[in-house]
């Protein structure tokens, strides 16, 4: 869809008037280190911005550089990651630090082909790495800045991501492609509240995340961070805890184990995974 250029100006002039009375400061927008801007992309892909500011500056203490991340044992990040979820995040971000050490000589490479290609990153978050660190004038499209255009572009029917992306692409303003895409995450975040009660409604039922395997997975990495544990030790803590079958705890530890989350030590040992 070719958008005329009068609506274009409109609605960035809309956006940006917002957002110099809604902007949000947040510690990842203080910086330009790709790095940085790499785990805070990372925290932020399944976890709410309140949550992640801590994190964030928590994880940077820890692992102030790439070289440190690089170097850690997949074990000591996943300590560092407790209470964000989704674990395997820390693996891929860990991963991913150890490859541009050793095949980029530590320095964050700068294409997005190179990016991409990097272990948990998509499209998605090697954009962000473009816009945020090198203030790339690319389209940048994640589940926020997809529902604003959804909403203002397309009367809220789902689109092709092509299409998407052509809107966001023309909407992109030249020399401001940082504080556009950072300006939308507010908007998505605060303003869009508004409209959201109509998208809620066609959500599809999930069943309760104390039901889910994300949560036993979650319980079973919490039990490794203290340290390690005998198999047959944690499936039977785990059975009274929750009232769950042992064979629905063992099929949870071997997707654990199959996704390198964790590993089988000798003597029927639980760990968190070391190099
Ligand atoms: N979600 C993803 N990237 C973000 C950013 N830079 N600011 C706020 N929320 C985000």
């Amino acid at each position: 869809m070719k958008l005329d250029n009068a609506r274009v100006y409109r609605f960035r002039k809309y956006i940006f008037s917002w957002w110099r009375t809604h902007r949000r400061d947040l510690p990842w927008r203080h910086t330009n280190d790709p790095y940085k801007i790499f785990v805070s992309e990372v925290m932020l892909q399944q976890t709410q911005v309140s949550r992640v500011v801590p994190k964030y500056r928590e994880f940077l203490n820890r692992f102030p550089s790439l070289a440190a991340l690089a170097q850690a044992t997949p074990a000591q990040v996943l300590r560092a990651w407790k209470g964000m979820g989704y674990n395997r995040r820390a693996l891929y971000l860990q991963k991913a630090a150890k490859v541009i050490v050793e095949e980029h000589q530590g320095n964050f490479p700068i294409s997005e082909q190179e990016l991409i290609v990097l272990p948990g990153l998509g499209k998605y978050t090697a954009r962000a790495i473009l816009v945020f660190a090198y203030h790339q004038e690319v389209q940048l499209v994640d589940t926020n800045i997809r529902q604003i255009i959804t909403h203002f572009f397309f009367k809220d029917q789902p689109q092709k991501e092509s299409a998407v992306e052509e809107v966001a692409r023309q909407l992109v303003p030249p020399g401001k492609s940082w504080e556009w895409h950072q300006a939308l995450m507010d908007y998505n975040a605060i303003a869009m509240s508004k409209f959201k009660t109509q998208m809620l409604k066609v959500k599809k039922k999930t069943i309760p995340f104390r039901e889910s395997n994300r949560f036993f997975r979650g319980r079973i990495i919490d039990r490794l961070r203290e340290g390690d544990i005998l198999e047959s030790k944690l499936i039977r803590e785990l059975e009274k805890k929750y009232a769950k079958p042992a064979v629905f705890l063992r099929s949870i530890v071997e997707s654990l184990i199959r996704d390198g989350l964790i590993q089988r030590a000798p003597r029927g040992v639980l760990r968190l995974p070391g190099v």
